[in-house]
């Protein structure tokens, strides 16, 4: 791999699509005849629909259809459907019972979007009541131990023996933190357009994660043949976990279109991000840490609860981080599900990382405290050579190197161990840092790379670029193995048309594609390289393969570089409309892998807090990363600074609330709920250790997308302690838990 391509801060090439408009997101498709729907949702959080009456919909001014639990055709899928244990179960009005409020139970079609909308207002619903879950602590006695998500194992681990350790230590941590209801919010809304080509055939203009992936699900629900069903997703504007699965309104769209005959778009506005999309659920932690006098760690116990709807099943996974991060003996993790009549939850961006790491990397803080140890030190002295939940060695960490660096530019020698140490008039100031992980996983997939008579090259690959910079990293390692300026590829992704294409999730998306297309690209160029050489006709005739370079679209003798064709020369000769190269880099599952592979950092923050009003502001951002072969290191860091801002929304501002005698989200918009803002962000200083990790993968590529998030929030809360001396426990640190 030459180092031209690789690895340079390189601006996206699909920047200027999307900034002029020409880059189409799913709701910008104009298929002929297409009509828009809106959805009706329940106001009751839990019964059944008795009646809704519609005729004053249906009369209304261009309605074409209105759908209610009682006249929406059957998906013949459904049990198959509902058998999935993180799906919306009535997602798709296939009965009349209600399980939270704001779940749909009525779509209007008409021929604009408002008079849809119109005309879904005057839709008048009457209910059968029941009594609603909607508070977790009332749920705890009759929590459920909590699933795996997606066939993933439960959540939990035993390791020695935790009761008899923290029995015999005498220095000891125990308590309990929590993380709100959090909402994702993407800039692009969610935004399906049905069309059903035949009754046998059908297109979806859908705002995902992974085309193949909502594939999968919607041609089981609808009984489709897969390859009938052609999913469509070229650009995304942003997704952060909440866009990886079939919402309701995917699934709607579909039905709405069957039911009017004509291609139909449904676009979910602001407020229902709120609730026909998956959350992130809220989080009943408890830590108890012990440690020796040097401050080793001989206990950890991690346990607690997080909330999922009714009937299907989806658990945080907060306690897996705290299997594997630290060295210590005696680890005991086990989680609960507690049922209510909210929506179902899903993957939001550190999904179990992002408040687990809040709960542990706190109570680490909360443990040097007691100790009166450096917290840095503390981790320094736990830290995990080899990772001690499966006794394996890593693929490779470099996070003692990451401490050592992050220290450095933050300045953190100078930090006083003392809390409420520091002032500036009204304002405490204080510093604080947490460790952040996330696991370097891989999907399967599979790359197609054609070098075309006119020199050029296209990559095929049903993968997605949800604002990430996906279709730039992938055209660099294309262009670097095909020997090809940058602009001279042109990528293909997102239409289930390609090649099968990781999801743009669990942070894997970089990792899965690019050996895939790596390999794929170099084989197209080595079949240049022997069209070439056994043919009379090049200049390059009789040359041994490996005395032959490419470079710009050449390929050329190593020994005499005047010596050489291009690659639209190579073709017209053979009269070939392209040569092809194909690969598959499907992982081994991770079970029988034998190394561990995570990508780890530290994040360092200093923070400003008004003694008298309870504000906080952030002052400071440090965070160093090692996530092994960093491919571009412009669209790198706005992973990494995307990721620590949706941590500082975390930590200070995020939080959905529900009516507590309704279950109706009361804070589902931007004005209530609280995203961080550029007045909120300092200069965020993100660095990137060197790591060479010879056994994650072909290329060395860990993810970067979801670590950024993780340990954001210790950090911050473990700064305000260090300023005031109060520890926040409770996400998200607003004011009155300062006062
Ligand atoms: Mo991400 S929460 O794994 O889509």
């Amino acid at each position: 791999m030459s180092s031209k391509l690789i690895g340079p801060a390189l601006s996206r090439v699909d920047g200027r699509l999307k900034v002029t408009g020409k880059a189409t997101y799913a709701a910008e498709y104009n298929p002929p005849g297409m009509v828009y729907a809106a959805i009706v949702q329940s106001t009751v959080p839990r019964g059944s629909v008795l009646r809704m009456q519609t005729t004053e919909a249906e009369r209304a001014p261009g309605v074409l259809a209105v759908l209610t639990p009682r006249n929406t055709p059957k998906l013949p899928g459904a049990d198959k459907y509902v058998a999935n244990p993180i799906m919306p179960r009535l997602a798709a009005m296939q009965d009349s019972e209600v399980l939270y409020n704001g779940q749909p139970i009525g779509v209007v079609v008409a021929d604009s979007f408002e008079r849809a909308t119109h005309a879904a207002s005057l839709v008048r619903t009457f209910y059968v009541e029941k009594p609603a879950a909607l508070d977790i602590e009332a749920g705890f006695a009759s929590a459920e131990p909590a699933p795996g998500n997606f066939g993933a194992p439960p959540p939990g681990h035993t390791r020695g023996d935790v009761t008899a350790a923290l029995a015999a230590a005498s220095t000891r941590v125990d308590a309990t933190y929590t993380t709100p209801t959090e909402n994702h919010n993407p800039m692009e809304p969610h935004a399906a357009i049905a069309v059903w080509d035949d009754a046998e055939h059908l297109t979806l203009y859908d705002a995902n994660q992974g085309v193949h992936f909502v594939r999968m699900f919607l041609s089981q629900l609808f009984g489709l043949v897969p390859d009938n069903v052609r999913i469509i997703s070229r650009y995304v504007g942003g997704g952060f976990g909440c866009k990886a699965l079939p919402w309701s309104h995917s699934i709607l769209s579909v039905l709405a279109a069957k039911a009017v005959g004509r291609p139909v778009k449904l676009v979910l506005t602001r407020q229902q991000m709120f609730s026909l999309v998956g959350y992130r659920p809220q989080t009943i932690q408890k830590v108890e840490l012990a440690a020796n006098a040097q401050g080793k760690l001989t206990a950890l116990r991690h346990t607690g609860f997080s909330e999922t709807s009714e009937k299907d099943g989806f658990s945080e996974p907060f306690t897996n981080t705290s299997n594997m991060l630290y060295a210590c003996p005696n680890v005991h993790t086990s989680q609960k599900v507690v049922r209510l009549n909210a929506g179902t939850p899903t993957f939001m961006r550190g999904p179990g990382e992002s408040p687990g790491t809040f709960a542990l990397e706190s109570a680490l803080d909360e443990l040097a405290h007691s100790l009166k140890m450096d917290p840095l030190e503390l981790r320094r002295i736990n830290h995990a050579d080899k990772d001690p939940e499966h006794n394996r060695p890593w693929t490779s960490k470099s996070l003692l190197e990451c401490y050592r660096v992050g220290a450095e530019r933050f300045g953190w020698k100078k930090r006083p161990l003392q809390p409420r140490a520091t002032r500036d008039g009204e304002v405490l100031i204080g510093s604080g840092m947490a460790t952040a992980l996330f696991p370097a996983m891989r999907f399967p997939c599979v790359a197609v790379t054609r070098v075309l008579a006119d020199g050029s090259a296209v990559v095929q690959c049903a993968a997605a670029d949800i604002g990430t910079g996906a279709y730039t990293v992938f055209a660099q390692v294309a262009a670097d193995a095909l020997g090809l300026p940058l602009e001279k590829v042109r990528m293909e992704l997102g239409d289930t048309t390609l090649p099968l294409g990781p999801l743009a999730g669990g942070s894997a998306s970089t990792a899965s594609a690019s050996p895939a297309i790596q390999s794929a690209s170099t084989q197209a160029r080595q079949q240049l390289v022997k069209l070439a050489i056994e043919d009379t006709g090049s200049p390059l005739h009789g040359l041994a393969a490996q005395d032959v370079l490419a470079e710009n679209g050449r390929l050329l003798s190593r020994k005499d570089k005047n010596k050489g064709e291009t690659y639209a020369q190579i073709l017209a000769r053979k009269q070939l409309p392209h040569v092809e190269g194909k690969a598959d880099s499907t992982p081994t599952p991770p079970d029988q892998q034998k190394h561990s592979g995570y990508a780890f950092g530290a994040h360092f923050v200093e923070v400003r807090v008004d003694e008298a009003l309870g504000t906080v502001r952030i002052s400071r951002f440090v965070t160093s990363m090692a996530a092994g072969r960093i491919l571009n290191a412009k669209t790198a860091r706005s992973q990494i600074l995307g990721g620590v801002i949706f941590g500082l929304g975390m930590a200070l501002t995020e939080e959905t609330l529900r009516d507590p005698r309704l279950g109706r989200v009361m804070t589902a918009d931007l004005a209530d709920y609280h995203l961080p803002v550029h007045a909120d962000v300092p200069d965020i200083d993100v660095h990137f250790v060197e790591e060479m990790d010879p056994h994650v993968n072909a290329m060395g590529i860990k993810g970067i997308g979801e670590i950024g998030t993780t340990g954001v929030a210790a950090a911050v809360a473990n700064a305000v302690f260090h300023a005031t001396g109060k520890r926040v426990r409770e996400l998200p640190i607003t004011l009155d838990k300062l006062l």
